[in-house]
């Protein structure tokens, strides 16, 4: 062989590595470049590992009212970075760090707040859909809600909003052959609205159910694309339910039912068999639903179900024996109290609320960090590991019940 031919067979050698090397590249970026509605449940986020640490830049791209009474805007957020969204599991949230300018130009507030996205995943943007809140109705010298009122007076397209990645433990479960019922009072529709974007595109043979409370057609939000899924799927049944009608309302033509959203109205409406539910709304709604689907015979581990409050705490399982009977001493430094911890609340947060001791608090599952604090002795412990990664000699007071007497920061 000439030291040309020899030359040739090298350069011919290197050639086919090379084309090899470009196909295998081609084929894992299509594979990365697929969109996250066409992967699989299990893929990325999994609800305890982060998808990017601490906070990330996301603006505004677009807000729009989805009500008419416009009390709910959703807000469009597209990374900064430009760089493609992990994939996330339908109805997590995503939880923001406000910087909230105060009045008489003190300095900026720092508050933390979660909202639900409320899209099916997408690589490009999130979307969240906000409830203005105002001041409680018996309370009106309160101001209203800090952060919603930011996002709905002050927000504006193409502003910053510093975002921590999604999380949560109330999200869609694979499996198609289940059908999936959807329970949504007022707000709580966006994680649904998010888990049902999902089933349509993923598992479009899925038996799916919405049943959505409200008051009245004024506070409908999604009313024509909720419309248009359920004219388009012949799988997914939509049961809206008016509590208040208005007399611009058509029972039959704006809502399929007058009252509330019950165990009664389920047993008539749903068919027999095996049921997931998923339940996101206010703390009665969660409070008489529960506990009324568990009485009807739902199996615990069917019953999914996320309050944007404190009502999530609503357990559907007792909380442990040893929980409940345990009784030790609770001190909080900062607030001068000390406290006997008898087992009747769910959380320290719980805890230190009921007796009015102040604490920051964002997610209220374990998963933001707001209400972070620190261990001066003792122990905390957890039933399920929390989301959020806690420092050595820190707890969080959401998730979190003592394993020992304890002196806490808070
Ligand atoms: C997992 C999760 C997902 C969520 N998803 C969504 C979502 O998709 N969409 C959505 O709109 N919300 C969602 N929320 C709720 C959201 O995080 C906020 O709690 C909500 O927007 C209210 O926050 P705020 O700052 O506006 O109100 P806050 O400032 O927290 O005030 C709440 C209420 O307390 C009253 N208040 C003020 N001061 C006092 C006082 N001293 N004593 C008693 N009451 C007082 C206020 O008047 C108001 O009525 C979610 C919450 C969680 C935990
Ligand atoms: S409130 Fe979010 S981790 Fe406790």
């Amino acid at each position: 062989m000439t030291a040309l031919q020899l030359l040739f067979y090298i350069c011919a050698a290197l050639l086919f590595q090379l084309a090899i090397g470009i196909g295998l590249a081609a084929w894992r970026w299509r594979g990365s470049g697929t969109s996250p509605m066409t992967m699989p449940i299990e893929a990325g986020a999994n609800g305890q590992k982060l998808a990017w640490p601490g906070l990330r830049d996301f603006r505004v791209l677009r807000r729009q009212f989805d009500d008419a009474l416009r009390t709910q805007c959703s807000f469009h957020l597209a990374p900064v970075d430009g760089v493609p969204l992990p994939p996330f599991l339908a109805g997590q949230f995503l939880t923001f760090a406000f910087d909230i300018p105060q009045p008489a130009g003190g300095a900026n507030r720092l508050i933390t707040r979660c909202y639900s996205v409320s899209d099916a995943p997408r690589p490009d943007a999130y979307r969240i859909t906000v409830k203005r809140v105002l001041s409680p109705p018996n309370r009106p010298e309160l101001p209203p809600g800090i952060a919603s009122s930011h996002l709905h007076d002050r927000v504006q397209e193409g502003d910053l909003l510093r975002v921590r990645a999604p999380s949560g433990r109330f999200f869609i479960d694979a499996d198609a052959e289940v059908p999936a019922v959807f329970i949504a009072g007022g707000i709580g529709i966006t994680p649904l609205v998010s888990m049902l974007g999902w089933c349509l595109a993923q598992q479009p043979g899925r038996v799916l159910h919405l049943f959505y409370g409200l008051r009245h057609g004024g506070e409908h939000a999604f009313k024509s694309s909720l419309e248009a899924l359920a004219a388009q799927h012949p799988a997914f049944h939509l049961n809206v339910v008016y509590s208040q009608p208005g007399q611009a309302d058509v029972l039959g033509r704006d809502h399929q039912h007058a009252g509330y959203v019950d165990v009664a109205l389920l047993r008539q409406t749903l068919p027999h068999g095996r049921h997931a539910f998923y339940i996101c709304g206010p703390p009665p709604m969660m409070a008489s639903l529960i506990p009324a689907l568990i009485a009807w015979g739902i199996p615990p581990q069917d019953i999914h179900h996320e309050a944007f409050g404190p009502a999530s705490l609503v357990p559907v399982q007792a909380a442990s024996a040893e929980a409940a009977t345990t009784t030790v001493e609770v001190q909080f430094r900062r607030s001068g109290r000390t406290l006997i911890w008898d087992g009747q609340d769910a959380s320290l947060l719980d805890f230190a609320e009921r007796h009015g001791i102040a604490a920051e608090s964002g997610c209220r599952s374990g998963s933001c960090g707001s209400c972070e604090t620190g261990i001066r002795s003792g122990t905390v412990r957890y039933a399920v590991k929390p989301d959020h990664e806690v420092a050595a000699g820190r707890c969080l007071l959401c998730v979190g019940t003592p394993g020992s007497a304890l002196v806490l920061d808070a």
